[in-house]
């Protein structure tokens, strides 16, 4: 990684990893805890939870998302994620993230996280979701 984690980034690392123990995995085994800060500097959790009917499973990070804006949260800083590889957020994600990303989306920071070796890559959801769908400019 280019830069040293911050202590907020780590306690947000923190949050996801010890969520993560709580993802509902029977279908894929796959885990993904995802913690998120938001701009009153709350953290928000989630999980990935999947079903039998596959194609209704939701991903850590939208389940995060929920949280937030059911306590009301409406602006996301920072992103923390972990998998067992690091794998970053799919698509859909990315889009719904974007929803609720500061206004120049470099501003927020997505955070992978592997498990298995350590490692952490940091992001911005500007480069992650370049040329956003926005309905609302
Ligand atoms: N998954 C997430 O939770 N977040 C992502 O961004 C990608 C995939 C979950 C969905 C499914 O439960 C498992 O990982 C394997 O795809």
């Amino acid at each position: 990684m280019n830069k040293e984690l911050t202590p907020e980034e780590q306690e947000l690392l923190e949050a996801a990893r010890t969520v993560r123990g709580n993802a509902h995995c029977p279908e894929s085994g796959y885990a993904v805890g995802a913690a998120l800060r938001d701009d009153a500097g709350r953290v928000h959790v989630g999980v990935n939870v999947e079903n039998a009917s596959y194609g209704l499973t939701v991903c850590a990070e939208r389940n995060a998302v929920g949280a937030m804006a059911a306590s009301g949260g409406r602006r996301i800083l920072q992103v923390a994620v972990v998998t067992r590889d690091g794998g970053s957020p799919c698509g859909a994600c990315r889009q719904v993230l974007m929803e609720f990303a500061p206004d120049d989306p470099s501003g927020l920071v997505i955070l992978c996280h592997a498990a298995d070796s350590g490692k952490t890559e940091r992001h911005t959801m500007a480069d992650l979701l370049p040329h956003a769908f926005r309905l609302h400019r």
